[in-house]
């Protein structure tokens, strides 16, 4: 291994995304969301009108290629060459996300696909079972967490931002269901074990929470001689 991997999980709205992309982008690394890739899959199961058929959503997803294109702006979701980087970020998939998320065989699939994608190392790659489940070996594994009050506002600002109108209430509502269901699922729960550097960004900024880990992986670079 020449370039290092690095596992950055978390609950909801903890800031993973934003934190990630920047981290891949200070060490010249490729920026990967897991979470993109189990929203793209909830999002067609919408589509097709098989989201409570989770044996449809198993066998759909074993057929589907994906693909993540790094852009400016983070990264770009193709399914079967059609892009669905909007698509996948509204609240009708939020709300349905997590329960797609929680099949196994669907899981089975997207771990596969993100193994392959991470293999070679130079990878920031965040979800919730990266470091425990994806890649157990990666060299870094951060956990990013917040109070759920700041999550909140986080993302009613990310929406409000993209023109839409939610209430505070309702993200609230639906963050804390997620990580409920995320983190009682029997497949790879959201869990933090010892092995993880917990990193709490209720006060950080975010050139505060990219700087604590990119000085961590300079460290590790300088120590093991790899790019
Ligand atoms: O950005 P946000 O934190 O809202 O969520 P996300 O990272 O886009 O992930 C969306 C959902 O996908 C999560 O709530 C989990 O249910 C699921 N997920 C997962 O189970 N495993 C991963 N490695 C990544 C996401």
């Amino acid at each position: 291994m020449t370039k290092l991997i690095i596992a950055i999980d978390g609950p909801a709205g903890s800031g993973k995304s934003t934190t990630a992309k920047l981290v891949a982008k200070r060490l010249n690394y490729t920026y990967i969301d897991t979470g993109a890739m189990y929203r793209a899959v909830t999002f067609l199961a919408l589509e097709k009108g098989i989201i409570d058929s989770p044996d449809e959503i198993s066998s759909m997803t074993k057929n589907l290629s994906i693909e993540l294109v790094p852009s400016e702006s983070g990264a770009r979701i193709f399914v079967d060459k059609r892009e669905l980087t909007e698509e996948i970020r509204s609240l009708t998939v939020n709300k349905r996300v997590s329960d797609v998320a929680a099949i196994k065989d669907v899981r089975k699939e997207l771990v596969i696909k993100q193994q392959a994608m991470g293999k070679a190392g130079g990878v920031v790659m965040e979800g919730r079972d990266i470091g425990s489940v994806v890649f157990p070996d990666a060299d870094i594994k951060v956990f990013l967490t917040a109070y759920i009050d700041r999550r909140a506002e986080r993302r009613l600002k990310e929406f409000t931002e993209k023109g839409k109108n939610f209430s505070i209430d309702e993200i609230k509502e639906n963050l804390i269901n997620r990580d409920k269901i995320d983190s009682s699922r029997e497949t790879s729960p959201l869990k933090k074990t010892e092995e993880y550097t917990e990193v709490d960004t209720t006060e950080m900024t975010i050139d505060q929470q990219v700087e604590a880990i990119v000085n961590k992986a300079r460290e590790l670079i300088e120590l093991r001689k790899v790019k």
